[in-house]
């Protein structure tokens, strides 16, 4: 034995020294068939294993490929905040640790910027957490509110990982789709999506614990109104239950729309999480770093699962996060404010890949927030015959289109569960994307409609 793990140690190839310690049939490294179980998956990520986003990265990675598909920003973030990420991480002292709960300067420059918009104090030690993206304070809320067999409201489509984190809480998930109601004579825009009220208030349930709504909303487009949030506040109030507010698509508004908390309505405040996030507010994804903010009693039970999960957030990112705030919060009023001239700039990126889609015979929903559009792509009656695997339309549509088109973009059943059927017809197209970008997708376009 003590030769073997001699032997072993001077070997470097991993896969050698396994089959050397199976040969030897030494029991206290043989795999057993009995011992194997031991190594299969917990309970709580049965059937989780497949991701859209793992799965479609790998598939667009190719250059040749015009990737639409993830929310994946490619124009530049603000100078601004790409100059104090720079500066700080040459400060010793913010390469070090910081609060875990938030970096002190990040929790002030929050709080300073959202009472401008909830109209009331926001104690930033106590009614805020700086999380590892939206991500992170979506999990934290989910673990820290949620018990086993407790139902949780959501809305299809809705962003993919609320189901998971639900059911890695042992909770259940309890869907209702978005229904799509045209307005006569008018373009169909995201607001022709449509949650029923009636139909929400039958999925309400004496284990109902918590409603998660997302707007402006991924993949759709839709901005809920104040009218529709005040609706679903009333549910919430009527059964006392806890709604999660994913809002990290807050900033990109478009002409004519208003973007609305709902924890600003009567009565909300005290049972709302609100999430925001870095990557979609300044155009940093890879920054992962997000926020919730909320009453002091549903904060707390978040930090409980932060502290002993991640601990805190990096100090440096944080650091030039709390400037980058404190830069627009000076100028939040000016149309230079991120906040404004982002939401401006995409809105022509919007119009153009409209009239793109357009052009090969889509009829996209015009997103009236985010930046994702979604169209109906069985209009096109491509012959899918060759894409053998069984999946949804929407998959294989995709997966044709990067394989004959070179054009990636993300299957709208992603984002759904029990209501696949009614969406497979619908693909997402991302826009937040550089000209040479779009120009290179106008290419695809100007091909498809000469073969077509
Ligand atoms: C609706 C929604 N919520 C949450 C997130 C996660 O945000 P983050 O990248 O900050 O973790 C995303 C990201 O795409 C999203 O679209």
């Amino acid at each position: 034995m003590f030769l073997i793990q001699r032997c072993l140690c001077s070997l470097n190839n991993k896969a050698e020294l396994l089959k050397i310690i199976c040969a030897s049939g030494c029991p206290r490294f043989s795999t057993s068939a009995k011992m194997s179980k031991k190594f299969k998956n917990a309970r709580r990520i049965e059937g989780l294993g497949s991701n859209v986003w793992v799965e479609f990265f790998n598939l667009s990675a190719h250059p040749s490929i015009v990737n639409l598909g993830q929310g994946q920003p490619d124009i530049s973030p603000p100078a601004h905040i790409k100059e104090e990420l720079a500066k700080v991480s040459a400060i010793d002292s913010m390469n070090q640790y910081t609060r875990g709960f938030g970096h002190p300067s990040l929790v002030q420059a929050l709080s300073s910027l959202y009472e401008n918009f909830y109209g009331r104090s926001i104690d930033p030690n106590h009614e805020t957490i700086v999380t590892v993206g939206g991500y992170g304070s979506l999990f934290n809320a989910i673990q820290g509110l949620v018990n086993e067999e407790e139902e949780v409201i959501i809305v299809e489509p809705f962003f993919d990982c609320y189901e998971p984190m639900i059911k890695m809480a042992g909770a259940i998930p309890v869907s209702l789709p978005l229904r799509l109601k045209p307005t006569k004579g008018k373009d169909w825009t995201s607001a022709s999506w449509i949650l029923d009220l009636e139909e929400l208030e039958s999925k309400f349930s004496s284990k109902t614990k918590a409603l998660i709504i997302n707007t402006p909303h991924n993949p759709t487009g839709k901005i809920f109104s104040k009218e529709e949030l005040q609706g679903i506040a009333d549910l919430c109030i009527k059964y006392d239950i806890i709604c999660i507010s994913d809002e990290v698509y807050e900033w990109l508004v478009y002409t004519g729309r208003k973007h609305t908390k709902i924890a600003t309505l009567p009565g909300m405040w005290e049972r709302t999480i609100t999430i925001g996030s870095a990557g979609k507010t300044f155009s940093v994804t890879g920054w992962k770093l997000g926020w919730s903010i909320g009453p002091k009693n549903l904060i707390r039970q978040m930090q409980i699962v932060q502290q002993n999960v991640i601990y805190t957030c990096a100090t440096p990112l944080q650091e030039a996060l709390a400037r980058a705030f404190w830069y627009e919060i000076k100028q939040l009023n000016d149309p230079q404010c991120y906040f404004y001239s982002l939401p401006r700039e995409l809105e022509g990126k919007r119009d153009r890949i409209i009239q793109l889609l357009q052009k090969i015979g889509l009829n996209p929903i015009i997103p009236e927030g985010g930046y994702f559009v979604i169209a109906d792509v069985s209009v096109l009656n491509i012959d899918l015959s060759e894409m053998k695997e069984d999946g949804c339309y929407d998959y294989k549509f995709v997966k044709w289109m990067i394989k004959n088109k070179k054009l990636s973009a993300i299957p709208v059943t992603a984002f759904c569960s029990k209501y696949k059927k009614e969406f497979e017809k619908y693909v997402r197209f991302c826009f937040i994307k550089q000209d040479s970008t779009l120009d290179a997708f106008e290419k695809i376009i100007k091909n498809w409609t000469k073969k077509s």
